[in-house]
């Protein structure tokens, strides 16, 4: 197991791609603080099957938009494991909305949580980390968006695009600490974020056909990728995006 002894912190762990990756550190060995923002039978549904397996998993509430409350997720983390090893900055929303109708606030919620939330947990848990000392590797889940423009998706792809310079700000300023930060851009995932898309045949099939592989990704392929880049294999690995998208940001469709 490739995490055996270390601490991480999923944001938005309850459920779609954060889920995905609760079960993934686990399973590497990581004791895991999996925070949820409102589905609190989900975070301990999936706390209590890997509690069954053995894993070491804690359950908090807390609201990422929040910088109290993503310090509080930091304190309570230390306070049950001893230390902060991993922080997947995984929570995020997005509200798509033609830009001439977006108002300001659907601009300050996709923000808040989507970018400050990310900055601010980041922030707490490396100054854990420079504490402790000994390094730490902070991941992003970011989106092909943070690159690829999404129409009627503006604040959502402004978000994105401002925690791919965060990534790339903070890998300089963090690196003396051994600290890593690294991004990760999903293309399509089944998730909850884009039901509204996948569950209309469609759209479904609109989407489909812009991606290579042929495929809507599975929070797996996501969490495989968090898994390795929080192990010790990726430790030359920072300040970059990784993409898990099947091809979707390469393809030039009917081209
Ligand atoms: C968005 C989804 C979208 C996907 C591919 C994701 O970041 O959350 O709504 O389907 O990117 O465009």
């Amino acid at each position: 197991m490739a995490l055996t002894g270390k601490v991480a912190i999923v944001t938005g762990g309850s459920l779609g791609i954060g889920a995905g990756i609760v079960r993934r550190l686990a399973r590497e060995g990581a004791a895991v603080a999996l925070d949820y923002h409102t589905h609190s039978g989900d975070a301990d549904a999936i706390a209590d099957e890997l509690k069954a397996q053995g894993a070491k998993v804690l359950v908090v509430q807390a609201d990422v938009s929040q910088v109290a409350s993503v310090q509080n997720l930091v304190a309570q983390t230390v306070t049950a494991f001893g230390r902060l090893d991993i922080l997947v900055n995984n929570a995020g929303i997005e509200e798509p909305t033609p830009f001439l109708d977006v108002t300001e606030a659907s601009f300050d919620r996709q923000i808040a949580v989507d970018l400050k939330g990310a900055y601010f947990a980041a922030q707490a848990a490396a100054r854990q980390m420079h504490n402790q000392g000994g390094g730490g590797c902070i991941i992003n889940i970011s989106s092909v968006h943070e690159e690829l423009p999404m129409v009627g998706n503006a604040v959502y792809c402004a978000a994105k695009g401002g925690l791919r310079m965060l990534t790339r700000t903070l890998a300089t300023e963090l690196a003396k600490d051994g600290i890593r930060i690294v991004n990760i851009g999903p293309g399509a995932v089944a998730t909850p974020i884009n039901a509204a898309t996948l569950n209309d045949p469609q759209r479904k099939q609109a989407l489909l056909a812009e991606i290579p592989l042929g495929r809507i990704g599975e929070p797996t392929d996501i969490a495989n990728l968090v898994a390795w880049l929080a192990s010790d294999e990726a430790s030359y690995i920072t300040g970059t995006t990784i993409f898990v998208d099947g091809g979707l940001m390469v393809y030039a469709g009917s081209l």
